[in-house]
């Protein structure tokens, strides 16, 4: 049966022809390929005749041959040569000039599924994309995506939608730049010591700093204005962090509360993807009325956000005054073997071949009903 866009799940061997993209360009690259994996691994091959689409960190698309073995091995090859070139599988493949699609993403596939973290995967650009060319793909639109992925935007339609958060400001680069003692005597009265700094626009704890007093503002603001324009600071809070997996469209489903132990001081890039030491705990040990009140805070947050197919909700609880509070939706979370999206599924039921599967459903759902 053709869908209207003409394309057939079930033509050829009656295989839905699925294009996984994977890399991407931004620092999140090389968690994209572990999530990506995952994934693929997760396509039951009799089901899904899998195509991979790699994105180089300068913006190029490879298909055909194995582009996975190509950045993982992150080739100089690829540095250098343009066109055609081998994979080091042995299959040959092409590789577009930066910004030019492949074929292979243009008609031939009959779902995409996006696994790019962060900036020109995670934020609505490649999801804008998908959408001229007609395509199902998973997770959320372009406006969802774009929201989310903006920290200080996605903070003010939460707090609209009358979601608690801890207490933050939105500093630009140029008002840092030009009155850095007005800013910070601002953070201090406001926020306060510790406060978090962050890019506005990141993932990964990329560009994070926790600033314990005055003086460690400066480092941590330039660190942070080294990848956005626009610098998020927030009050810290002596946290528990709780994070929640969303799945569904327009009816979507909050799995059980799962609970992360950084082992450093806050969850950074080390902790996350370094040293494999911090401790995921599933289910997180709450009573019952906090679990099922971050289960609703979570749809909330979904729904407010016009998200689809997926979503990871991340919370605070305040080890102090038991306030909880949203920290951030990521609408493409981490979905490598040992993280916190699948596993949460897996401990609510839904185990990962069959979480893939409801994400491609879903992601052709939306797609037939329209926006
Ligand atoms: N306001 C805060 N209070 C306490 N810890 C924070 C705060 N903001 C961030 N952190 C710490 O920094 C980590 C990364 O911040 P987050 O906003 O989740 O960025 P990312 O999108 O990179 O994951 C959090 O998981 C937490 O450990
Ligand atoms: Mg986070």
């Amino acid at each position: 049966m053709a869908d209207e866009q003409g394309r057939d799940p079930g033509r050829r061997d009656g295989r839905v022809r699925v294009a996984v993209l994977f890399g991407g360009q931004s620092d999140e690259h090389d968690v994209s390929l572990r999530s990506a994996q995952t994934v693929i691994g997760a396509l039951d091959p009799r089901r899904y005749d899998v195509r991979m689409v790699g994105i180089t960190r300068d913006g190029r698309w490879l298909s055909g041959g194995d582009p996975m073995a190509h950045l993982v091995a992150e080739s100089p090859m690829f540095a250098l040569g343009s066109g055609a070139e081998r994979a080091a599988s042995g299959g040959k493949v092409e590789a577009t000039a930066p910004g030019v699609l492949p074929a292979a993403m243009t008609g031939d596939v009959d779902v995409v599924f996006p696994v790019l973290h962060g900036p020109r995967g995670e934020d609505g650009t490649v999801q804008g994309m998908l959408e001229l060319a007609g395509v199902p793909y998973v997770g959320a639109g372009v406006l969802g995506s774009a929201v989310a992925m903006d920290k200080p935007m996605a903070k003010t339609i939460l707090a609209q939608a009358g979601l608690p958060q801890a207490p933050w400001l939105l500093v630009t680069r140029k008002d840092w730049d030009r009155e850095p003692d007005t800013v910070a005597a601002a953070i201090a009265q406001r926020l306060g010591f510790p406060c978090f700094v962050k890019p506005g626009n990141m993932g990964s704890s990329v560009g994070i700093s926790k600033v314990h007093d005055a003086a460690e503002l400066g480092p941590a603001m330039a660190e942070a204005a080294h990848f956005d324009r626009r610098i998020l600071v927030e009050r810290g809070v002596n946290a528990r962090e709780l994070e929640i997996a969303v799945l569904g469209n327009d009816e979507p489903i909050a799995s059980v509360v799962g609970e992360v132990v950084p082992s450093n001081e806050f969850y950074d890039y080390a902790a996350k993807y370094v040293d494999d030491r911090s401790e995921l705990i599933i289910p997180a040990k709450l009573d019952g009325t906090t679990l099922i009140h971050l289960q609703g805070l979570a749809i909330d947050a979904f729904r407010a956000l016009d998200l689809a197919g997926m979503a990871r909700v991340d919370f605070f609880l305040d080890k102090d005054t038991d306030h909880v509070f949203v920290n951030e939706v990521n609408t493409l979370p981490g979905f490598t073997s040992i993280s916190m999206y699948p596993r949460l599924w897996e401990a609510t039921g839904i185990p990962l071949p069959e979480l893939v599967d409801r994400l491609i459903g879903l992601a052709m759902e939306r797609h037939q009903s329209g926006r």
